[in-house]
């Protein structure tokens, strides 16, 4: 038998059973990505935006889960983003326009500390970014401080939730469209709140069955199962918006989180025929995923794909499926050994590589999540 196994060892990793990234090289990407925290407000501020800085806080959080290391570093991040940053709240506005749907925030500048909201402002979609970073952090330590952080910013969310013509979520306050990433979080929050919050998990299921229920039937979801940016405003249908990775992505979570708190799998086998579906459609030969934005994804785009592989994390440990096992090692593989700063280990917008000017916060997390998800369901 050790004979075999011997012999057997070579032909395996021919197979493709290849390392990721160490968890000590993972390391090394969080401490770059730390390079461009600014402490003072708890945010990746200005390497990257508001929205964004609650994504380089989850993948922070996802990686502390998987690495004593960076968890005691980390310790001293949570408390210090959630007390500064809800300070700054900065004043941010986005804009989304036809054809390509590509989001774009223009922040206020240096604003002066003042009387903010907390965690929320104007767009669903920031306020669900946040309240998600704050389950992951309540994931890794336990302190139930940063869940009802959450929980109140669901709230807010499920306040508007029904209230367009087209049903679902609005995108912002301002009520002018209906979209899917604000669905898809308004979804994802609520499928992980009732995962963990005890007595009130049959309100968060509630609202969360009936998002999907409305989100499957919007028209968002076309017939190869890609799903497009959002509805259009005047008539309620599929606008044909992009198909963007991080809205294959955050539904993924949503529907693993729903099948969890149901012992459902349906959830899960339709969340494989989305991931499936965008693995076909957005990697390249080599498999490596991209955003049809690139190389010109602006401060926001670029941080979309490591929502995709974040949330295929999820379904993978749920529910794990080889080929997804292969995808995450490949883009990690491809990322650390083409994708990366020949100094200081910054990891930039193009997963197949070449190494583009400039790496910043938003690039740096994003391909951080790819590196968790590989090392995560190893
Ligand atoms: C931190 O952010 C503030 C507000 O935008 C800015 O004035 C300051 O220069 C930033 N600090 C660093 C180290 O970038
Ligand atoms: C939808 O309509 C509103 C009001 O007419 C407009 O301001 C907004 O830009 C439109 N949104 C999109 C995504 O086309
Ligand atoms: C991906 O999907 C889009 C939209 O459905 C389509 O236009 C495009 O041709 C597809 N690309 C590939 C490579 O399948
Ligand atoms: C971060 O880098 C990306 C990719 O190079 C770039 O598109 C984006 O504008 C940068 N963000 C900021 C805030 O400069």
């Amino acid at each position: 038998m050790q004979i075999l196994s011997f012999f057997a060892l070579p032909s395996l990793l021919a197979c493709g059973v290849a390392a990721v990234p160490s968890q000590q090289q993972a390391e090394l990407a969080f401490d770059a990505l730390q390079g461009w925290y600014n402490e003072s407000i708890g945010l990746w501020i200005p390497s990257t935006g508001w929205w964004n800085s609650a994504n380089c806080l989850t993948v922070i959080a996802d990686l502390a889960e998987i690495n004593p290391d960076v968890a005691t570093k980390a310790e001293a991040i949570y408390p210090n983003t959630w007390s500064n940053a809800q300070d700054y709240n900065l004043q941010l506005q986005k804009t989304v326009a036809a054809p390509e749907f590509l989001m774009q925030s223009q922040h206020g500048g240096n604003l002066p500390k003042h009387k903010t909201t907390g965690f929320l402002n104007n767009y669903y979609d920031d306020e669900g970014w946040w309240a998600l970073a704050w389950i992951a952090v309540y994931d890794v330590t336990g302190d139930r401080k940063y869940l009802r952080t959450a929980e109140s910013i669901f709230d807010d969310m499920a306040k508007a939730y029904g209230t367009t013509p087209c049903g679902g979520l609005w995108w912002s306050k301002d009520r002018t469209y209906v979209n899917a990433i604000a669905n898809e979080l308004f979804l994802d929050v609520a499928a992980h709140l009732a995962n963990r919050a005890g007595a009130k998990k049959s309100y968060y299921l509630d609202f969360a069955k009936k998002e999907w229920a409305w989100f499957k039937q919007s028209g968002m979801i076309n017939s190869q199962n890609l799903i497009n940016d959002g509805l259009d405003n005047a008539t309620c249908q599929n606008n044909g918006g992009t198909v963007w990775s991080y809205n294959q992505g955050v539904v993924l979570g949503g529907l693993t989180e729903l099948s969890r708190a149901t012992g459902d799998d349906s959830y899960v086998v339709k969340g494989k025929l989305i991931a499936d579906a965008a693995i076909q459609n957005l990697t390249d030969s080599n498999g490596i995923l991209h955003d049809p934005c690139e190389p010109d994804c602006g401060a926001d785009g670029s941080q979309f794909k490591g929502v995709f592989a974040r949330n295929l994390q999820i379904l993978q440990q749920y529910s794990p499926e080889p080929r997804y096992a292969t995808f995450l090692e490949k883009n990690a593989n491809s990322i650390w050994k083409y994708d990366r700063s020949r100094r200081g280990n910054k990891l930039s917008l193009i997963w197949s590589g070449p190494f583009v000017k400039p790496a910043n916060a938003s690039t740096q997390s994003s391909a951080m999540d790819v590196l968790v998800a590989a090392l995560a369901t190893q």
